[in-house]
């Protein structure tokens, strides 16, 4: 029985030096387990001679419960490290700053499609909608546009392989909507259109709105009126002069070139003129008794005048420091 103080002072140093609690059982297992060290010693018991057993039961008892409770401990000791580690890993700063959150906003293009929309609403034009990949017939040819006509130079553009084109500009959803609708018929109709052009004032994608009123007896008198009444509440200004300088697009005729005066000069803003009757024709219109306008203006043009922005690239950059000026 000389060894039992040697087996303990060995157990306590094994707990002492374990560093989780798997490690403390296998520990405690060899001490205490079925064939542990200790075990063993009370399995001996039994072979001294009885006035020895007495003294001997109570020395390797005492070695057991100084062993049970060193394990005890122990086991405290670590599962209180590991409850603070958790809580460590966890834990949550409630005296940080929050993160916050960003408010979206509409790009400058978007607001001024909004706001120009909105206008030609109050005068009693709905808003219409049309495809970006557009037919050949849609984008040139119901607009009086032949193929191999030298107008088309002026709209160079992409092909998709089946002859389809990306649209280059919003008339042909004219077209479209009197093909589909009886007159009278008064639109706006803004969207993305495409060329292959790029510099500070041309991108290969841009915006246009386009305006249509056909109905009986609708007139050049009536297509300036509306147009100027439009500019003059865009710009806000009831004196902003606008001029209609003569010029040619195949869908309309006669056909002008609308003109703002702004501080530095004469500043073309979009296309008008009265639809051409060979328009009206290939959408099924009776051009005799039926007359229209229409005109096409380009949103980006407008919104880099209402927020004096002089290169249009910013617009398609997506440079959230230049976006967010706008919202
Ligand atoms: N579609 C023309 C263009 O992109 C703009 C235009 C001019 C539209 C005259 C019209 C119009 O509706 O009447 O250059």
């Amino acid at each position: 029985m000389n060894n039992v103080d040697a087996i303990l002072q060995a157990g306590l140093a094994a707990v002492a030096a374990v560093t989780d609690l798997i490690e403390l059982e296998q520990v405690k297992a060899r001490y205490l387990g079925k064939s542990g060290e200790l075990t063993e010693l009370l399995k001996q018991l039994g072979k001294l001679a009885p006035e020895e057993r007495k003294a001997a039961g109570a020395t390797i008892n005492q070695a057991k419960q100084a062993f049970e409770a060193a394990h005890n401990d122990k086991r405290d000791q670590l599962n209180a490290a590991k409850l603070e580690a958790q809580l460590a890993a966890e834990a949550l700063d409630v005296t940080l700053p929050g993160r916050g959150s960003v408010g979206g906003g509409l790009h400058p293009v978007a607001l001024t499609l909004e706001r120009i929309s909105g206008l030609f609403r109050t005068m009693g034009f709905e808003v219409a909608d049309g495809p970006e990949i557009e037919t050949d017939f849609y984008n040139f040819q119901a607009l009086n546009v032949p193929e191999n006509h030298p107008a088309r130079a002026m709209q160079d553009t992409f092909y998709v392989e089946n002859g389809d084109v990306l649209r280059t500009h919003t008339s042909p959803i004219q077209a479209r909507f009197m093909m589909n609708n009886e007159p009278p018929i008064k639109i706006v109709a803004p969207g993305r259109v495409y060329r292959v052009d790029s510099d500070a004032t041309h991108s290969p994608m841009f915006h246009q709105m386009e305006g249509l009123w056909v109905e009986e007896g609708v007139s050049f008198a009536d297509l300036k009126a509306v147009v100027t009444d439009f500019l003059r509440r865009f710009f806000e200004r009831d004196d902003l002069q606008v001029r209609f300088r003569p010029s040619f697009f195949p869908f309309t005729e006669p056909s002008a070139e609308i003109d703002v005066l702004g501080e530095r000069g004469w500043l073309e803003v979009g296309g008008c003129g009265m639809v051409h009757p060979n328009v009206l024709r290939n959408v099924n219109i009776d051009p005799e008794k039926y007359t229209g306008f229409a005109f096409g203006i380009g949103l980006d043009r407008f919104a880099m005048l209402r927020y004096g922005v002089n290169d249009l690239r910013l617009f398609f950059e997506n440079d959230l420091n230049f976006l967010k000026q706008f919202n």
